[in-house]
């Protein structure tokens, strides 16, 4: 630890982030600006939820409270153009949990075979680690996973149970898979045999380019999609659903209800009535909200043009909270963050945490780090990638002594 700052890095990003996110500029945490939630709404939501329907305060049911599975059929049907019904839906406790539910069913045989993007979302690795997967790692390219390593993976591979992808302004890189990569992961999926789970909580938080077809859009019958509010209303919500056949969703309901009967039914009704309102308008997540998570990734590119050294390289986005930055090769980035970043009162998270394979995590992955834009406020990015600039800078001439 850099002993010009307070700041405690365990080297287990679920427990840093808090920490890191004390950083005076923190590009650390991937949460939803508090400043953009629609409070009113969620307010009057809670309140015409509660009065239309008081029973949602008694025990509920476990597949989940009926209008927010009837508002998830709708919007499966509004923009994924696919019919569902009801048995295909299953409400969770937000995403998180929902990759773990997945898992509890999926990956319950010890060692089953999961393929993931390196880099993925580390929350997935911590909700699959339970389960003590094999992972089968595919590198990510700037749209979408190299579909030849995958092809060579599911050709020579028996029984994997799954490929977990993040489609759109994935996390961490921002990244978002093109249209023909989505069809190719489809093929290969499909030819082999192989689910796709489709995690894709930042889809509604595009701000530029055209919006693609959902994996579960092109292949309703092999896709399990989870779903939540947290980056379109609220995290602390904690409502999401996954969509899946029948077969799923109730061994779904089974373990969900052996873990907690049922998920909160007050704040899903809540979540139901507000969905009902956003569903009418043009989209999902405001515009103006969108434009603010623009401008703040515009301010990002301009000012890593402006200030970082040369030898570096970094996504830009068209959608979601990060992006992904590489350092000059050979530099280590978590070795960045403790001897001089968090000295410079700077935070992100390194490359390491976002691999399965460790050994890939050493080689790729030490070098990159996932820079968020979206809680840092926008005049502080400059100052902020300014500190880390010469963060860098300080580290690099430390390496050449
Ligand atoms: C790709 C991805 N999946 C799932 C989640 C989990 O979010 P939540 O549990 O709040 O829905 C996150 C959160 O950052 C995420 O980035």
């Amino acid at each position: 630890m850099n002993i010009l700052s307070s700041i405690i890095y365990s080297g287990n990003p679920t427990k840093d982030l808090a920490e890191l996110g004390k950083a005076r500029f923190s590009f650390a945490g991937g949460f939803p600006n508090s400043a953009f939630f629609q409070l009113d709404l969620i307010v009057s939501s809670f309140e015409e939820a509660l009065r239309r329907d008081p029973s949602c305060l008694q025990y509920g049911s476990p597949r989940g409270y009926p209008k927010l599975i009837e508002a998830a059929v709708q919007l499966a049907q509004k923009q994924d153009h696919v019919k569902i019904g009801e048995e295909n839906v299953v409400t969770v406790s937000a995403g998180q949990y929902g990759l773990h539910l997945i898992a509890s069913v999926l990956l319950s045989q010890p060692r089953s075979k999961v393929i993931v993007e390196a880099p993925t979302y580390f929350g997935a690795l911590e909700a699959f680690k339970d389960y003590d997967p094999q992972y089968l790692s595919v590198p990510l390219e700037q749209d979408g996973m190299d579909m030849e390593y995958l092809e060579k993976i599911v050709n020579s591979q028996k029984n994997i149970k799954f490929i977990y992808a993040i489609p759109d302004f994935q996390n961490p890189t921002g990244t978002t898979y093109s249209l023909e990569k989505r069809k190719k992961l489809v093929e290969l999926a499909s030819k082999y045999g192989v689910p796709v789970v489709e995690d894709s909580p930042y889809k509604e938080m595009r701000f530029k380019g055209e919006s693609l077809p959902s994996i579960l859009s092109l292949f309703p019958e092999g896709t399990y999609r989870v779903n939540t509010v947290s980056k379109i209303i609220a995290p602390g919500l904690r409502v999401g659903w996954i969509i899946a056949d029948d077969g799923l969703t109730n061994k779904l309901v089974e373990k969900k209800a052996a873990m907690h009967l049922f998920s909160p039914s007050a704040t899903e009704a809540t979540v139901a009535r507000y969905l009902e309102t956003a569903m009418e308008w043009p989209r999902l997540v405001p515009i103006e909200v969108t434009e603010q998570y623009k401008l703040s990734s515009e301010a990002m590119i301009s000012s890593l043009n402006r200030s970082m050294p040369e030898g570096m390289s970094w996504t830009n986005p068209e959608g979601g909270f990060v992006m992904w930055a590489g350092l000059p090769s050979g530099m280590d980035s978590e070795e960045l963050l403790k001897s001089h970043a968090l000295g410079n009162d700077v935070s992100f998270v390194p490359g390491i945490h976002f691999f399965a394979d460790r050994e890939q995590a050493k080689e790729t992955g030490k070098n990159g780090m996932r820079l968020s834009f979206s809680s840092i406020k926008k005049e502080e990015i400059s100052q902020g990638l300014g500190a880390l600039a010469q963060s860098i800078n300080e580290f690099n001439q430390q390496l050449r002594r």
